[in-house]
C-alpha cells in the first residue's frame, strides 16, 4: 500500500499514513490544533493551510471550494468592522492569505507528502 508523509508544523509532528486518509484523522491522532466542527464541509471551521505539497492533496470539491468562499467572505466582513487603522493593518498582516493554499481538512485526503498547519499557526 502507498504511503505519504505528513507534517505538521504547528506541533512539529511528521507521520506516515496510507494514501486516501483524510487530513482531518491525522490532525486528530497527532495532536495538531487544526479545529473542527461539522466534518462535512459545511462550517470552514477546520479550514488549515498547505505550506507545502498541495499537488499531493485531493482536488477540493465544489463544496469545498464554496465553504472556503464563504469563510473568506467571513474573513473580510470581519477586517470590515474594525475601524482602527492601525489595528486593522495589524490583522491584515498577521491573517495574511495572499500565497496561501487554504483547505478542509475534513474534505482532504492526503496522495503525497505534505506539509501543513492551523491558519493561525
Ligand atoms: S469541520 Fe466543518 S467544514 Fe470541516
Amino acid at each position: 500500500m502507498a504511503k505519504a508523509r505528513v507534517t505538521f508544523a504547528d506541533v512539529n509532528v511528521t507521520v506516515t499514513v496510507p494514501v486516501g486518509v483524510g487530513i482531518i484523522e491525522i490532525s486528530e491522532a497527532v495532536g495538531s490544533y487544526i479545529a473542527y466542527n461539522c466534518r462535512e464541509g459545511d462550517c470552514g471551521t477546520c479550514m488549515f493551510e498547505v505550506l507545502q505539497g498541495a499537488e499531493n492533496l485531493s482536488e477540493p470539491s465544489r463544496m469545498e471550494k464554496n465553504t472556503l468562499l464563504f469563510a473568506f467572505k467571513e474573513i473580510i466582513d470581519g477586517w470590515r468592522a474594525i475601524d482602527d487603522l492601525d489595528a486593522l493593518q495589524a490583522k491584515i498582516k498577521r491573517e495574511n492569505f495572499a500565497g496561501k493554499t487554504c483547505r478542509l481538512a475534513c474534505q482532504t485526503q492526503v496522495f503525497g507528502d505534505v506539509n501543513v498547519a492551523p491558519l493561525q499557526f
